[in-house]
Formats: structure tokens, C-alpha cells, sequence
């Protein structure tokens, strides 16, 4: 390991401790929900919530605000607000009617383990107590309020909800590859794109893609910036390096679909295929994704590369998304 991605993967670490200590209050009753959430609600939320994964997003989001010279500390319930908007995304991405899954974070789905009714609800609680948490507790008010919109404009009807309604929309309008056809070949990489597709699906894949997940992990950084009160040329910044690695990282989990393991990865692994869905891999082939994936991480490297020193755990992090194998 390089000593970039040493040094990152120490401050993760240490960061992603603080984000579970402060993501646990957040559902207490003493000091978060209070007393009057049903036991079994908290529950539903608590088991997803606290379920561990990578916390990429709220990392980004301290990683973000001290790049731009700010106290990480500050960030901590902006951070946990993303977090939640993302675990409410998971809980109803894998529901029956989405994508049907049955593994997330390395134990069973939400609905799984306390029925659909109260997964739709636990999601829906966790994506209102984000906005609760944000409007209350980041100071001051005027920087609370635009990470509500920041938060509201990444989660919505543009952001992604859109892009998972643009997802689902995709599904089954491929011509499907024969049943045993085996693993997606890298002599897909060049010439026209397989499947009988137009480079019209490659525009309107990108635009699944920086929906359904870019737009979550771009409000990550933007996030951070603002606790930090970055100027906006900062912030244009950091909008343009979170656009790049949040495609990048869509990119990177629809190839870990294909080449990855449920055992590294804690979800069920050849769901995409399964599904009929729009996919990178299953466009352009592997290798032409991992490129594209690879030429977005050098673009979001380029962003911050003026930044010099204080950019470098944030290239190690743009390097991560590509490289992962969870
Ligand atoms: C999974 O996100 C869903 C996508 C948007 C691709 P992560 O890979 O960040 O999942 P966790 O948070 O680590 O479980
Ligand atoms: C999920 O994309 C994006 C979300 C908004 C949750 P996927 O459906 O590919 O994510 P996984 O593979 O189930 O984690
Ligand atoms: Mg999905
Ligand atoms: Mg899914
Ligand atoms: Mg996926």
C-alpha cells in the first residue's frame, strides 16, 4: 500500500469510529429520538443504520470540510444526515419491488428480517431525521439551511429518486444475452456497443448513474465545504471532484457485480445481469468501464491537484473508488 493510502485509510478509520458513536445517539432515546418512536421502528432503523458499511459518504463529508480548513468535528451531523438519506436509500433499493435483494452490509435485508411495511417506514423515518438533524444541530443556521437544500436537491425528485426511477425504467430494454453465455468479455471493449444499444444508452446510462448515486456523494463534498464556509470558487471545486468520483463509484459497484464476491461485498453479487438492468459492464464491457471509471478519477484528481498537500487524502480517496473490492 502507498503511503497516501495508508495515511487515508488510518484518518477513515478513525473517522468512521466517531461517525458510528455519533450515528448511535442520533437513534437513542435518551439523547436522539426520544421515547415516543415505537420500539420496533428504532429497531428497524438502528439494524440498518448501524449495520457498519463503508461510511464513505460521511467521511467525504469531514474529509471535504478539513481539506477546506474547516473543523471535522462541525461536519460530524451533516456527515450523519448523509448517512441516513443513504441507508434509507439501501433499505428501499433492495425492498421486492426494487430490487428484490436479500443481503446488504453482511446480514439479511431490512424488509427481510421486519417485513415491508416497516422497512419503507424505517427508511422513511431515517431520510426525515436527517433533515431534523441537519436543520437543528450544523451552525449556523444560514449554513444548516444550505445543506438542507444541498441534501434535498441530491435525495429528490432530480437527484436520486430520479435516477432510481430512471434505473428501474431501464430494466429488461436490453436485448438479453443468451443464458450461459458466461462472464462479460473484455473483447467487448472496443467497436460498437454490444447488446444492439446506441451510444444514446451510454448518455442515458451516465445519466442513471450521476442520479441514483453521484448525486449523494457530490452533496458529501459540497456539504463539507459549506460547514467549512469555503468560498465558492472552492466550492466549485469540490462540486466538480465529488461529480467525478460519484459517477466513478457507480461505475466501479455495477463492475463489482460482475467480478466481485458476496463475501467481500456483503450483497449478493450477478443481481444486475439478473435483473435485466443497465449496466456499465454490461453496456460497454469491463474493461472499457474500468477505463472511463479510471479516466473520471484522474479528472477529479486534476480538480484538486492545485491544492497540493491538503488534496491528498482526498486523490487517495479518488484512487479507492476505483480500486475497491467492497
Ligand atoms: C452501495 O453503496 C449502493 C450504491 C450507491 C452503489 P456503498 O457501496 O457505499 O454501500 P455501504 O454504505 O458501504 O454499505
Ligand atoms: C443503488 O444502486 C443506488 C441507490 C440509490 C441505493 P444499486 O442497486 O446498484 O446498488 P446495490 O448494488 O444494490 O448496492
Ligand atoms: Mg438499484
Ligand atoms: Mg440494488
Ligand atoms: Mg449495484
Amino acid at each position: 500500500m502507498s503511503d497516501s493510502a495508508e495515511s487515508l485509510q488510518a484518518s477513515w478509520s478513525a473517522w468512521k469510529t466517531q461517525v458510528e458513536a455519533a450515528l448511535a445517539k442520533c437513534l437513542s432515546e435518551e439523547s436522539g429520538l426520544g421515547g415516543e418512536c415505537p420500539p420496533r421502528l428504532r429497531e428497524a432503523m438502528s439494524y440498518s443504520l448501524l449495520a457498519g458499511g463503508k461510511r464513505l459518504r460521511p467521511v467525504l463529508v469531514l474529509m471535504a470540510c478539513e481539506a477546506c480548513g474547516g473543523d471535522s468535528e462541525a461536519a460530524l451531523p451533516a456527515a450523519c444526515a448523509l448517512e441516513m438519506i443513504h441507508t434509507y436509500s439501501l433499505i428501499h433499493d433492495d425492498l421486492p419491488a426494487m430490487d428484490d435483494d436479500d443481503y446488504r452490509r453482511g446480514r439479511l435485508t431490512n424488509h427481510k428480517v421486519f417485513g415491508e411495511a416497516l422497512a419503507i417506514l424505517a427508511g422513511d423515518a431515517l431520510l426525515t431525521l436527517a433533515f431534523e438533524v441537519t436543520a437543528r444541530d450544523v451552525r449556523p443556521s444560514s449554513v444548516a439551511a444550505a445543506c438542507c437544500a444541498d441534501l434535498a436537491f441530491a435525495a429528490g425528485a432530480c437527484g436520486m429518486v430520479g435516477g432510481q426511477v430512471a434505473d428501474l425504467e431501464a430494466e429488461n430494454q436490453s436485448v438479453p444475452r443468451p443464458l450461459g453465455s458466461g462472464p462479460i468479455e473484455s473483447s467487448q471493449t472496443t467497436g460498437p456497443l454490444p447488446n444492439g444499444r446506441g451510444t444514446e444508452s451510454l448518455t442515458h446510462l451516465q445519466s442513471i448513474h450521476r442520479r441514483k448515486t453521484g448525486r449523494l456523494i457530490r452533496s458529501a463534498m459540497t456539504i463539507g465545504g459549506r460547514v467549512a464556509q469555503a468560498d465558492v470558487a472552492t466550492l466549485g471545486t469540490l462540486d466538480h471532484y465529488g461529480t467525478c468520483i460519484g459517477l466513478a463509484f457507480q461505475i466501479a459497484d455495477d463492475v463489482l457485480d460482475v467480478t466481485g464476491t458476496q463475501d467481500k461485498l456483503g450483497k449478493g453479487v450477478g443481481k444486475d445481469a439478473g435483473l435485466g438492468k443497465l449496466t456499465y459492464p454490461g453496456l460497454i464491457g469491463l474493461d472499457r468501464s474500468r477505463q472511463m471509471a479510471q479516466e473520471l478519477i484522474d479528472e477529479a484528481c486534476l480538480a484538486i491537484a492545485p491544492w497540493g498537500e491538503r488534496g491528498q487524502r482526498l486523490a487517495a480517496m479518488a484512487r479507492f473508488v476505483l480500486e475497491r473490492d467492497h
